[in-house]
């Protein structure tokens, strides 16, 4: 226990404890459990109850409208709390993007920050101590450095994630990431394969990388390109799956097929976001590449040793999309051949250049496509999950569903497998098992465990 100014008692309990709410990306949970390790380092207690904590952070996502007002509707919420003596952090893309703005609107909140200045945070979290009630991390965005530390707290034991590259310069003309997150910066690959070793003798067998655009990643050292940076990973003892995401067309090489190829244990799934099956439209959108020149990688994956699964984004409604453009997305879906299609509608957003574009699409339309697209890629993954019926497949055990009596996992494609087991004993969270699949759905498959 601890006296203030004033002689107020203030309890231990709820000083250095802290709550953590997270929106967006797979960048953003993982930033997270960063932060968490962080402020645990700092001698912050982590509640799952927001009453029960003193500080309490707010991860926010701004790459769509929808994701922005959800943070300030939030907002309004801790309000009610404001006279609790708690401190509010809001941090992440939206805190990038409005900046001080956030104090105006809500003034309860001490601290906004933005990802490239998380490195700040023991700092800041001094400051926050300290009573400062105005402390901003928003001006590193131009910054070299990176926001590594040996402090993650990882949620889940088996599955790890670690970013490789921060930041983006692509500037696609829709897109608030390089506003928001940075530049693009790369880890040297000495530390990536220093934080992976460790994972794996921490016994995590599936490490996942991550960057916005994971395969833009140039090692700050020099010594190893992303492919070679796979292999080396999946050839870890302890390591049975190495994963990526997201992978940008521009930067997607032969070089990541062959690796692939190469090495059993990088997974055999590519997400590849194409945004548009238009050349007039991925123009419009500053991609940089065509429909022709997309397939084109779409073809050097299909003709890999092995089959490899493929996912991607689409935007829907993008300012000056015709019936036409949208008739060309539609049919580069039957044409790929995708597992798997987040579609979303067009958002205009803050900072971006496509906000400056006239919106000719209504908002019922958009809606419409959106819909027209969705079901047309239910009926192509009805078909072609189809594919895997009779297969036999390594399942990474996730959970169990004690009502249907089936166990929960994923595949090295990321496919999830609900299966059922003959042994009383259930497999453990974790284990590969090896399964049959016996039925196919359009997002699941179903089967049985068979001795390997
Ligand atoms: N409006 C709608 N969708 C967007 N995305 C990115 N920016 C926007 C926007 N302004 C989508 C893209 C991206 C995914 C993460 O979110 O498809 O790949
Ligand atoms: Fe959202 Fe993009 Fe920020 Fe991730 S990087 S949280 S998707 S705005």
């Amino acid at each position: 226990m601890k006296f203030l100014r004033g002689g107020i008692l203030a309890l231990m309990s709820t000083e250095k404890t802290f709550y953590i709410e997270t929106f967006g990306c797979q960048m953003n949970a993982h930033d997270s459990e960063k932060v968490i390790g962080t402020l645990e380092h700092e001698g912050y207690t982590r509640v799952e109850d927001e009453e029960a904590a003193g500080l309490i952070l707010y991860n926010t996502c701004s790459i769509r409208d929808k994701a922005e007002q959800k943070v300030f509707h939030r907002l309004n919420e801790y309000k009610k709390m404001q006279g609790e003596g708690k401190k509010f952090a809001v941090i992440g893309c939206v805190a990038q993007q409005e900046g001080e703005k956030i104090f105006e609107k809500a003034p309860y909140v001490s601290l906004v920050s933005g990802s490239a200045s998380y490195r700040n945070l023991p700092e800041m979290l001094v400051r926050l101590e300290a009573g400062e009630n105005r402390i901003t991390g928003l001006d590193d965005r131009q910054t070299d450095e990176t926001f590594d530390t040996e402090f993650t707290a990882r949620s889940n034991p088996h599955r790890g994630y670690i970013t490789i590259i921060e930041g983006c310069d692509k500037f696609c003309s829709y897109c608030v990431v390089p506003y928001t997150r940075g530049k693009e910066r790369s880890r040297t690959s000495d530390s990536v394969l220093a934080e992976a070793r460790r994972m794996a003798d921490m016994g995590y067998t599936d490490i996942q990388l991550l960057g916005q655009n994971v395969n833009s990643y140039r090692d700050s050292s020099g010594k190893r390109t992303f492919a070679e940076v796979l292999g080396a990973i999946g050839q870890m003892a302890g390591v049975r799956r190495v994963r990526f995401t997201t992978s940008h067309p521009r930067d997607f090489t032969q070089d990541i097929i062959d690796v692939i190829d190469a090495v059993p244990q990088v997974c055999d799934h590519v997400h590849l976001p194409v945004q548009s099956g238009s050349s007039i439209v991925l123009k419009a959108m500053q991609r940089e590449y065509t429909r022709e020149w997309y397939l084109e990688r779409i073809a050097w994956i299909k003709a890999a040793k092995r089959e490899i699964s493929m996912t991607t984004d689409i935007i829907v409604g993008f300012p000056g999309e015709t019936e036409e453009d949208f008739e060309q997305t539609a049919s580069l879906l039957d044409e790929v051949g995708y597992d798997g299609v987040f579609a979303f509608q067009y958002s205009p957003r803050p900072n971006t250049p496509a906000i400056h574009m006239e919106e000719t699409v209504g908002v019922e339309v958009k809606a419409a496509r959106l819909q027209r697209l969705m079901d047309r890629q239910r009926e192509l993954q009805r078909i072609s999950y189809g594919r895997h019926l009779g297969q036999v497949m390594e399942v990474m055990v996730e959970g169990y569903n004690r009502q249907r009596g089936q166990v929960t996992g994923r595949s090295s494609q990321n496919k999830t497998v609900n299966f059922t087991v003959t042994q009383p004993i259930l497999p453990a969270l974790g284990s590969y098992q090896t399964v049959r699949i016996t039925q196919t759905f359009p997002n699941s498959l179903v089967g049985e465990a068979v001795s390997a």
